[in-house]
């Protein structure tokens, strides 16, 4: 796992000073160190913690409950695969299994390449065009099991892998 570099810890006493304002500072803080880093390593929390004053275990909290907020580092290429009702009533299940198979990886991991995470969803608010899949916000209609391999292939070969 990546540490924080000396740079990195600078950025986040910076972040955390930005809100120093604000009564309840912790989301926006937290918001800006996932859209710096990508992530929210405990050592990020522990030097967010020692400047607002808010226990590490209840920002580990924060960070565990909401799923935009991510402990590990996550892909080049987030897959995010919708499980709601309407996606999974279409074979949303069989989609995001076969995304799985493709990469050898569970939902919620990252590919040691570090080029594709899968994230399971909830509705997106595309319930009209089920199953619906997202790959770093570009929509994939209709999905279907047998495309699954196609859209990989296109992601792959944009990397020249
Ligand atoms: S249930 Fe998948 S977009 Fe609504």
């Amino acid at each position: 796992m990546a540490q924080i570099s000396e740079n990195g810890r600078v950025e986040i006493c910076a972040i955390c000073e930005k809100y120093a304002d604000e009564t309840t500072p912790l989301m926006m803080i937290l918001s800006d160190i996932q859209k710096k880093f990508g992530y929210i390593p405990l050592e990020a929390q522990e030097i967010v913690s020692e400047k607002i004053g808010i226990s590490v275990a209840e920002i580990y909290g924060v960070v565990t409950f909401y799923s935009f907020f991510s402990l590990k580092p996550k892909g080049k290429y987030i897959i995010g695969c919708c499980l709601g009702t309407a996606c999974y009533v279409k074979g949303a299940q069989q989609i995001i299994d076969k995304f799985s198979e493709i990469l050898g990886i569970a939902p919620g991991e990252t590919t040691a390449d570090g080029m594709f995470t899968i994230d399971a969803l909830r509705c997106i608010g595309a319930c009209g065009i089920a199953p619906a899949v997202t790959i770093n916000g570009k929509v994939y209609p209709k999905m279907t099991v047998d495309k699954v391999s196609e859209v990989v292939k296109e992601y792959r070969s944009m990397e020249g892998a």
